[in-house]
């Protein structure tokens, strides 16, 4: 029989599958909901203590190709398959004090299940230091299980805040170091993707000491430009800014970002995120190296905290033990980084032989043409 269940960062988890830090997080309500549907842990919305307000109109929309044809567009339409969510949402717009009292509860209720406080506070001084160990000391004193240290979100103006943070690698340092020097329990830090090579930037905040890194955040991007009105199909009065791709758009991409670390660092903690609603996406990230997964737009899209997705994560995880019953594999230990180190250099891929060499020309190959001789 297999066993799901997991240690990761010295917390016990029934299963590996997280609800991530967004909207299926984002109320006491949506948590214990999908604890009952059987997730194993969630982040909760990114928790800060500046005054929130978000745009108006839409927070999020979802970008789907039609089948069969090759239109992209938001609008809601059948016969089409998700691409991508964007959303330019900021963190939770509900203030800490909102939060004081319900992460307590919620852990009273569901004390076998994980909850991990997001949060996030400016760099720039050391009262905004002092901001991050508010809020850590806050939610630690509710009873969380661990904090994540949000440096990842991708649409914000301040230099020192979000994605900005995970960009400097001083600032993973000194922010993990201050939010340390108050924390009894793990500290997680989601770091943006948006960076060349993320493992500096880990390599930064393992220094800092963090005990996990989770990646990726949404990649910064624009929604499309609709053909024929020519505004962005998500615009507030026609003007947009840079938000965050997600979903299945992001899944290979989101892989190299962890494999980028998880190479470098076998034995450290990697938690891994971006589209995943499957079993055989999650695995991925398993089978490179992360003891977690973490799941955002597939849960918005069923019921709002994915209820179907936790099941056929569930449900794929035991199947596959018992499909591979023969190689003695029993829980995420056996699994874990396995195809880690078939990640090599270009020059280290075996090249054909002379003879079979047609100087690149070959029209077995989709997307290449024969050759022809004029
Ligand atoms: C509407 C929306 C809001 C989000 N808010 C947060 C947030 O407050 N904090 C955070 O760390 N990540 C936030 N995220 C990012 C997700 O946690 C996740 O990293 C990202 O969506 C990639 O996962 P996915 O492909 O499963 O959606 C948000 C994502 C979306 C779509």
């Amino acid at each position: 029989m297999a066993d799901l269940s997991t240690t990761f960062t010295g917390i016990r988890f029934e299963n590996p599958f997280m609800l991530a830090s967004a909207p299926p997080t984002e109320s006491d309500a949506n948590i214990m909901r999908a604890f009952e549907a059987g997730w194993g842990g969630v982040v909760t919305k990114t928790i800060g203590l500046h005054p929130v307000v978000n745009v108006k109109g839409p927070k999020t929309k979802f970008l789907r190709a039609d089948n069969g044809d090759s239109r992209l567009s938001m609008t809601k339409r059948p016969n089409t398959t998700l691409m991508a969510s964007w959303n330019w949402e900021l963190i939770s717009d509900k203030p800490l004090d909102w939060w004081i009292g319900k992460l307590s509860n919620i852990k009273k209720q569901y004390p076998n299940k994980v909850l991990i406080a997001s949060i996030m506070a400016g760099s720039g001084n050391d009262k905004e230091l002092n901001n991050w160990q508010k809020l850590a000391k806050a939610c630690q004193d509710e009873g969380v299980d661990g904090l994540e240290l949000n440096f990842s979100c991708p649409h914000m103006d301040r230099v020192d805040m979000g994605s900005n943070v995970g960009k400097d690698k001083v600032l993973c340092s000194v922010v993990t170091m201050a939010v340390k020097e108050v924390a009894k329990i793990p500290v997680w830090v989601k770091l943006t993707p948006a960076t060349s090579n993320i493992a500096e930037e880990a390599e930064a905040t393992f220094r800092g000491g963090a005990d996990a890194i989770s990646t990726s955040n949404t990649w910064p991007s624009l929604p499309l430009i609709d053909p024929d009105t020519l505004e962005f199909e998500m615009n507030v009065e026609g003007f947009v800014s840079p938000g965050g791709l997600g979903g299945p758009a992001i899944l290979p991409l989101a892989m190299a970002k962890v494999a980028q670390m998880t190479t470098k660092f076998p034995d450290k903690e990697f938690s891994g995120i971006g589209g995943v609603s499957t079993f055989a996406h999650a695995l991925n990230y398993i089978l490179l190296g992360c003891g977690t997964v973490q799941v955002c737009t597939a849960a918005m899209l069923d019921h709002a905290i994915g209820p179907n997705v936790i099941r056929n994560l569930i449900g794929g995880m035991t199947d596959f033990f018992e499909k591979h019953a023969d190689k003695g594999w029993k829980s995420l230990a056996d699994i874990r980084g396995i195809r880690r180190d078939r990640i090599v250099a270009h020059s280290q891929i075996k090249r054909p032989e002379q003879l079979d060499y047609h100087g690149g020309y070959d029209e077995e190959h989709e997307g290449y043409a024969a050759l022809t001789t004029t």
